[in-house]
């Protein structure tokens, strides 16, 4: 079998603080999903710096290939193309990735497709759904053939809407996925909020899932936070932006982290706050657990209603936006597509309004590299290969 027909892809993910290479058959089997997470090095900064993050990158980027070929029992001339993520992320740790992707591809004389980060996560999503659909014996094009589709990537770095359709091409097969810009934060991305105010109380890095295993533990109703009317305050800063006024939606979660603020200083909970986090600094390999018997009540509550605020608002818009716009079904992914609460308020509406829901599974929710890889089989198809002077484009956007 040539490479091209065994149709294996190399992906290769460095945007952010993880390190990742993967190979996926055909866009949606993936034969190996090898992630190197830099969660230790950054966490006794409570964020990624990005200094560190191309440190690691150049370290890790050459075993993570080895071992993401090795487990896929895949010789490098086996390969169809390499695909890499382009944008946006961190410029430094970006670059790692694209360096390395250039220099194997050209070495192998094997073609370059490149990948946004964004269509990186929606197509962890669709990859999912393709193989499944196989696995049940269904034709694969049925699978690839969804309607109008809403995906709500929601990550460290984004919280965007795209309307998402696939486009056929000149043979009537199913060709590349085209995407609308139809929503975005204004401000901090979502899973940024849950990172900073796990930060604040003293938790883990990354926050979001300390909030998620905390949260069941408090009363989610406790404390009501409101989230202001954004759209009023993005218009009247002239940050209207590509979206159309009339149709777009905003987010906005700096305001929820200010109120989580004060109302700690209200509650005088700044020494239990330190106190917590004095605790698990002298833990080797803290985990949520560790936390709780440091958390009173009134802490839980606070972190449960946290949750559900933003979970409520990110469903309340995303829903909105589905029926304004005649989405046929939603996606969410992105690292904040691993929250339970999330996923649990998102199905259960989409119950009520009959309308099909997906998700990735927890392994594809956060950073890997077999979602690029996915996303680049149908720009391997279409022939959409990189140009030879790509770069690393930090503030890619995805769709028009
Ligand atoms: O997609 P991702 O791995 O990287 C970016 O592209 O940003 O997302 C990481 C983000 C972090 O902010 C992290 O706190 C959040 O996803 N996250 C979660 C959960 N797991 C990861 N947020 C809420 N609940 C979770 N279970
Ligand atoms: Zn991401």
């Amino acid at each position: 079998m040539s490479s091209i027909s065994a149709g294996l892809i190399l992906g290769v993910e460095s945007s952010c603080d993880e390190t990742a290479a993967a190979v996926v058959r055909r866009g949606s089997e993936i034969l190996s999903n090898v992630v190197a997470s830099q969660i230790r090095i950054h966490s006794p900064y409570g964020g990624v710096v990005p200094e560190l993050a191309s440190r690691e990158h150049l370290r890790n980027i050459l075993p993570v290939v080895r071992a993401a070929l090795a487990e896929a029992g895949t010789a490098y001339e086996e390969l169809a193309a390499i695909a890499v993520t382009e944008g946006p992320g961190l410029a430094g740790a970006l670059l790692v990735g694209i360096s390395f992707a250039k220099a194997l591809a050209f070495a192998l004389g094997k073609p370059l497709v490149a990948v946004n980060h964004l269509e990186g996560h929606i197509h962890a999503v669709l990859l999912e759904e393709v193989k499944r659909a196989a696995d049940d014996g269904e034709e694969l094009r049925g699978a690839t053939e969804p309607g109008p589709t809403l995906a709500l990537v929601v990550s460290g770095g984004h919280t965007h809407l795209y309307h998402a359709r696939l486009r056929t091409d000149k043979n009537g097969e199913p060709g590349v996925w085209t995407y609308r810009n139809v929503g975005r934060t204004v401000d901090d991305a979502a899973g940024e909020a849950f990172d900073k105010v796990a930060k604040l109380l003293g938790l883990g890095y990354p926050g979001g899932p300390w909030i998620d295993a905390l949260a069941p533990y408090g009363n989610p109703e406790a404390v009501p936070f409101s989230f202001s009317q954004i759209k009023a305050k993005v218009h009247r800063r002239g940050e209207a932006g590509a979206l159309d006024p009339a149709e777009g939606t905003y987010f906005s979660f700096s305001g929820i982290k200010t109120a989580m603020l004060r109302y700690t200083k209200v509650y005088e909970m700044g020494a239990s706050i330190e106190a917590r986090r004095a605790v698990l600094a002298g833990l080797a390999d803290a985990k949520p657990a560790d936390a709780l018997p440091f958390c009173d009540q009134r802490t839980l509550d606070l972190i449960a209603s946290f949750q559900r605020s933003v979970v409520d608002d990110l469903r309340r818009k995303t829903f909105r936006a589905a029926e304004k716009l005649h989405a046929e079904r939603i996606i969410v992914s992105g690292g904040v597509a691993a929250n339970r609460e999330l996923r649990v308020r998102f199905t259960a509406e989409a119950g009520e309004r009959d309308l099909p829901i997906a998700f990735p599974s927890m392994a594809l929710s956060t950073d890997n590299a077999a979602m690029i890889a996915a996303a680049a089989w149908p720009k391997f198809l279409a022939g959409e290969f990189a140009a030879e002077g790509l770069t690393a484009e930090p503030g890619l956007r995805l769709g028009r």
